[in-house]
């Protein structure tokens, strides 16, 4: 383990059976229609192509990369587009796919610029969910693991854009980011 993580709060075999498990509900879900997949960058990158790989129904990959101005460090500033999607989502079954919902500020404001679009239809998928730092009343679609409010990186989440690349989700030590 990395010596400046703490303790491992999900393995990569407990990732993998979520993944799977979420994988099966999609599958059923969507049989048969093509879904434009959407990977909000860059935090949902391990998430998505997991995910993908398991994916039954016609997929089209698409990415979208949003920055956070204002109050960044409670995330409850506005959300600029930093890369846009390039596929026309009108008429189309968009799947918005996710790392985590904290505040649930950033995935609103892409929901609601995504809907303005006017999809066919449009759900978000995403891995962990911490409730208790919910600020906007957002639930995901699909969901994986609710987890406490605790400062975790890992299998795509970062820290000052490190530990994004660990196998596992981890706690990260607190000396780390209170110095
Ligand atoms: C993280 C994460 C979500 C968002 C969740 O992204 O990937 O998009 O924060 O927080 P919220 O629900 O409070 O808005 P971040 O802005 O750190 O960028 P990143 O994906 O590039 O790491």
């Amino acid at each position: 383990m990395n010596d400046q993580i703490e303790r491992i709060l999900i393995s990569s075999e407990e990732i993998d059976k979520k993944v799977h498990e979420l994988a099966e509900v999609l599958n059923a879900q969507y049989k048969g229609r093509e879904v434009v997949l959407v990977c909000v960058l860059k935090g949902s990158v391990m998430f998505y192509s997991d995910l993908a790989k398991l994916l039954e129904f016609p997929v089209i990959f698409d990415f979208m990369c949003v920055t956070s101005y204002g109050n960044s460090s409670t995330s409850s500033g506005s959300v600029k587009i930093v890369k846009d999607l390039t596929c026309d989502i009108k008429d189309k079954d968009v799947l918005m796919i996710e790392d985590i919902i904290d505040t649930g500020n950033t995935i609103n404001q892409i929901k609601n610029m995504l809907a303005d679009r006017k999809p066919n239809s449009l759900k978000l998928c995403c891995l962990l969910d911490k409730p208790s730092r919910r600020i906007i009343p957002l639930e995901a679609d699909f969901k994986g693991i609710v987890i406490p409010d605790e400062f975790v990186v890992g299998y795509g989440l970062d820290y000052a854009e490190r530990f994004r690349q660990l196998p596992y989700i981890g706690v990260l030590k607190r000396c780390i980011y209170e110095n």
